[in-house]
């Protein structure tokens, strides 16, 4: 059966040595950041784990960070699957939706806060950029409802604590919680958010994959879970929230209220600055009887954010590629782990068709997502291994033959930054498609015949030489032109 919740997660990652439990009494303003930022800055991906502090100064519930995005293993443990197996896990999903299902009792509401009984100040939320923040940040599923279709969106935009009971959300124009706030406000209603925190983790995952507007994230979780997530009916609103989630936040906005917000430590590693944003009110917090706190690091790169979009939107590229657009020689894509998942460098393998196919599957990919630079390169190559990758591109990529610059993008300056805003013109932002598959058969590859390496193996092994795994780069060379 599918992880009914966070905690069963938390249970599968301790069992791999992926989770540490951390019983110092940390302070959530400044050490629970601090501490996860050295994870991510000095380890590699292989060794990261998800942190779960345990004892938090002056809150009686623990905080945890990194234990969906601490690195790709921790990710895979999230959707119940291996590494390599993840993209195919989302192409599933993505065509095989699950509705959720409703329940009229929930774990994320025995214990209910309403009206003055509210105060976010019970809730150890972190600061994420300690002294360059202007604020705790809620870093988490937002779910919204646009009142025209009845259709909820699931994303996560960072939501300032601006005082006990009011939360700034960075909501910008085009984005679905945007259009779901518009929905309300445009008729002069009062619009519903709900900030859900700790839900289980295919919940999550789905709500930074950028699926399009009217496509419920929560039938995409059930999807992934392979069940349907079950949901119950908010405490406040028409909303409907996941039942097994740890705490969820219930607020409202009303037409016309908004706060400045910013700055804040920004994805793409720089400090952000100040806007003016819708601000809401909280009418209730809802959780179990004994919640933990979750909230996502994200800030200068590689962070918990990175990882989960990069992840998340790697598998629906292929998706769109294979099943939306009909390419279906697309084998595999990978976002690199670094950057956000929007502005960063896409590779995408496939057995090109004919000459340009993987040119022009590059310039779909580069006008369909905030991708900045996408390289295409052969089936036969091992898009996660940055050696293969410099030989593919040593060896089949003719710099001005094989180049494409896309001009004149638009970027918001916010996440690009490159690009400012100047006079009250934003400045445009452009791309870079790269065709590293080969043009032509350039024969066979310089390395012994496939009998005589594995023969070779077995005499290295008697020797006693150092076990090794054979990489994914040497099996596909040796394959080649069998
Ligand atoms: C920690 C974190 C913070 C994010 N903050 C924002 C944000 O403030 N505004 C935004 O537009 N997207 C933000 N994103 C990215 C969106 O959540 C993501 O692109 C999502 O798919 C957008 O959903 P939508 O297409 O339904 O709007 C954030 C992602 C993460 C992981």
């Amino acid at each position: 059966m599918a992880y009914r919740d966070i905690r069963d997660h938390l249970a599968a990652l301790e069992s791999k040595g992926k989770l540490k439990r951390i019983q110092k009494n940390v302070d959530h303003t400044w050490e629970v950041s601090c501490l996860a930022r050295w994870m991510f800055q000095a380890l590699p991906d292989e060794e990261r784990f998800g942190m779960l502090f345990e004892r938090v100064k002056g809150h009686d519930m623990p905080v945890m960070t990194g234990v969906l995005g601490a690195s790709r293993a921790t990710y895979a443990a999230a959707l119940e699957t291996e590494p390599d197996r993840i993209n195919e896990k989302w192409v599933h999903a993505l065509t095989n939706p699950v509705p959720t299902r409703e329940v009229d009792n929930a774990p994320s509401q025995e214990v209910v806060h309403e009206g003055d009984a509210v105060d976010l100040g019970r809730l150890p939320i972190p600061i994420w950029t300690p002294g360059k923040d202007i604020a705790p940040y809620i870093t988490t599923l937002v779910i919204s409802r646009d009142d025209n279709t009845g259709i909820q969106n699931a994303a996560t935009y960072r939501t300032m604590v601006k005082d006990k009971d009011q939360l700034v959300v960075n909501l910008t124009p085009g984005r679905h919680g945007m259009l779901c706030y518009d929905s309300y406000i445009q008729q002069g209603k009062p619009a519903p958010f709900a900030w859900v925190i700790g839900a289980e983790p295919a919940a999550h995952l789905a709500g930074v994959c950028n699926v399009p507007y009217g496509a419920d994230e929560l039938s995409v979780a059930g999807g992934l879970k392979g069940e349907p997530l079950e949901v119950v009916k908010a405490a406040t609103s028409e909303l409907r929230v996941p039942a097994h989630a740890e705490i969820i936040i219930e607020g409202e906005f009303l037409p016309e209220e908004t706060a400045d917000e910013g700055s804040f430590g920004e994805f793409a590693g720089y400090m952000g600055g100040v806007d003016r944003r819708p601000m809401a009110r909280v009418k209730a917090v809802t959780h179990r009887k004994d919640p933990m706190y979750y909230g996502y690091i994200s800030q200068l790169p590689p962070s918990e954010s990175t990882v989960i979009q990069s992840l998340s939107n790697a598998g629906l590229l292929v998706k769109i590629l294979r099943h939306d657009l009909g390419h279906h020689t697309v084998q595999d894509a990978y976002i690199d782990l670094t950057y956000g998942g929007l502005l960063a460098h896409g590779i995408v393998s496939m057995k090109p068709l004919y000459p340009g196919h993987a040119k022009r599957v590059g310039r779909l990919i580069a006008e369909a997502t905030l991708l900045k630079r996408i390289t295409v390169v052969d089936d036969d190559i091992d898009i996660r291994d940055p050696m293969h990758m410099d030989w593919a591109m040593n060896s089949r990529f003719n710099a001005a033959r094989d180049t494409i610059i896309i001009d004149n993008v638009f970027t918001p300056a916010v996440a690009d930054p490159t690009v400012r805003v100047r006079n009250g013109e934003p400045e445009m932002s452009s791309k870079l498609v790269l065709d590293a598959t080969e043009k032509e058969d350039a024969g066979d590859v310089s390395l012994p015949h496939k009998d005589l390496m594995m023969k070779a193996l077995d005499v290295w092994n008697e020797i006693g030489l150092p076990e090794f795994e054979i990489p994914k780069r040497l099996r596909l060379f040796m394959d080649r032109h069998q």
